[in-house]
């Protein structure tokens, strides 16, 4: 009786199990995209049809915070790496050197791969190494190499690329989802250059980007009935997110702009900056001149003004090697002018995390999400073992936590709790007997 027991316990377990391993061999793809400056309250004064259908469909969070440093590359490469400003070193959109007084814009980074690849590999690289195939569309960081190793497939975003045409949204969504259905990539990052544009262009309250939203919500539409037009409904798992939000910009006669020339002698006192860039600066003093700069700047309202070893913490940007010795971030809305006027955004990014206005998005849905379920606010660093987990792969070194991101997984507990149920309703079935 006892080895009969032993035998068809056994015999439940495996028929719970058989299934359980096929399921959980069946691999998922997963697309990555990110609508770049997409504030986490910016379909709250719009009618989206499609992100409100998403949230019951999948899983919304109630917003993210980006890392501190809520710039562009900065925040994308966190994303994409799971690890903080000061480990991974993309310590701006800009690439500099204070040495040579080198400076290239954001889409002139797109290729360096000097800026990129500082030891930390992102996901795309970690996941060729584990057998996936992987590429990028526009995402940043995409297009440089690391340790050597370029993306399987990179398209980067050129000089003057329009960003805010629906026609190729639509078209890019196509391309991608053909390198799912096609040619059995794993793994795909989209990136697009809206709402963030309108949002420096326009400001965040005026209705061109309300507009942009309605656009982007019909975009997800598409998306949405492009994946089930391709049949990818049950293999494809899909994050929407973003890098940073966006607030207004103080103005006057509103408020006295700051002019930091008012404050300390630039050209005297420093020997690098890059000021006129929001409310993000960064400054490097001339030889002995350290404390006079940061005295002078600790004077000046509107701004706070940090040594970098001196950093909060929880910045995660104090242990940087690449970032200059002095950081300035102003006060929400304000910019850092170094001697005239000559910004003209109406809307910006690269205040203190903290700020809700700097909080952005994060959607996601597909076979491996719940539906309906709405998470807690979270750090963005999280994504990056969540989508490790989606890929099942071995994470690099990094500092998020599953823990955070895997309740919004139907995940192996729902499969452990079936085969429980199934044992349990034998056992009653043998006390009946
Ligand atoms: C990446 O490496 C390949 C092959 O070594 C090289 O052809 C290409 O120019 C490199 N790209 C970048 C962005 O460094
Ligand atoms: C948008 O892109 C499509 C496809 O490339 C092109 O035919 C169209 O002229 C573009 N529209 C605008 C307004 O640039
Ligand atoms: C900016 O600083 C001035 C001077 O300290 C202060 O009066 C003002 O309230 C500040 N403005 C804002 C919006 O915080
Ligand atoms: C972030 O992760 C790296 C790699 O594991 C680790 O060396 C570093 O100490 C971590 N940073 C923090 C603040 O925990
Ligand atoms: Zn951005």
């Amino acid at each position: 009786m006892r080895l009969q027991l032993l035998l068809v316990l056994s015999a439940v377990i495996c028929a719970a199990g058989k299934p359980l391993s096929k399921a959980t061999a069946r691999k998922t793809k997963l697309l990555l995209v990110s609508f770049d400056g997409f504030r986490w309250d910016y379909d709250q004064d719009v009618d989206t049809p499609h992100l409100d259908r998403l949230a019951v469909d999948g899983v919304k969070a109630k917003y993210i915070t980006p890392p501190m440093l809520t710039m562009t590359s900065p925040s994308h490469f966190t994303t994409i790496t799971g690890r903080w400003v000061e480990d991974h070193e993309v310590v701006h959109n800009m690439m500099f050197n204070p040495k040579t007084n080198l400076k290239l814009n954001h889409k002139e980074t797109l290729k360096r791969s000097e800026w990129w690849d500082n030891g930390v590999l992102p996901l795309w690289i970690t996941a060729q190494n584990q057998g996936l195939k992987t590429a990028s569309f526009h995402f940043p960081g995409g297009g440089a190499n690391y340790s050597g190793q370029a993306i399987h497939r990179a398209l980067v975003e050129e000089v003057g690329q329009p960003d805010d045409n629906e026609t190729e949204w639509r078209q890019n969504i196509d391309t991608v989802l053909s390198w799912f259905s096609e040619e059995d990539f794993d793994l795909v990052t989209l990136y697009y250059g809206e709402p963030d544009n309108v949002g420096h262009a326009k400001g965040p309250d005026h209705p061109r980007r309300k507009e942009i939203i309605r656009q982007i919500d019909r975009t997800v539409g598409y998306l949405r009935e492009a994946i089930h037009r391709r049949g990818l409904n049950d293999i494809l798992n899909v994050i929407l997110t973003s890098d940073h939000g966006m607030t207004t910009v103080k103005k006057r006669p509103l408020v006295d702009e700051i002019v930091l020339n008012k404050y300390l002698n630039l050209i005297k006192l420093a020997s690098f900056e890059i000021l006129d860039y929001g409310g993000f600066g960064i400054l490097t003093p001339r030889p002995g001149k350290q404390q006079e700069v940061f005295d002078a700047l600790s004077k000046a309202p509107n701004l706070t003004v940090y040594k970098k070893h001196e950093m909060p913490a929880s910045f995660h940007l104090a242990n940087s090697e690449r970032l200059p010795p002095i950081v300035i971030v102003a006060d929400l809305g304000f910019n850092l002018n170094s001697r005239f006027i000559v910004y003209v955004n109406k809307g910006d990014h690269g205040f203190h995390n903290g700020e809700m206005d700097m909080k952005t998005i994060f959607r996601a849905f597909g076979p491996s999400f719940k539906s309906n379920f709405l998470s807690e606010p979270f750090d963005s660093v999280h994504i990056y073992p969540l989508m490790c987990q989606l890929l099942q792969i071995q994470p690099a070194p990094h500092n998020g936590s599953l823990a955070v991101t895997e309740k919004m997984l139907l995940g192996g507990s729902r499969r452990v709790q079936r085969s429980v149920a199934l044992l349990l309703s034998m056992l009653s079935v043998f006390t009946m007997l």
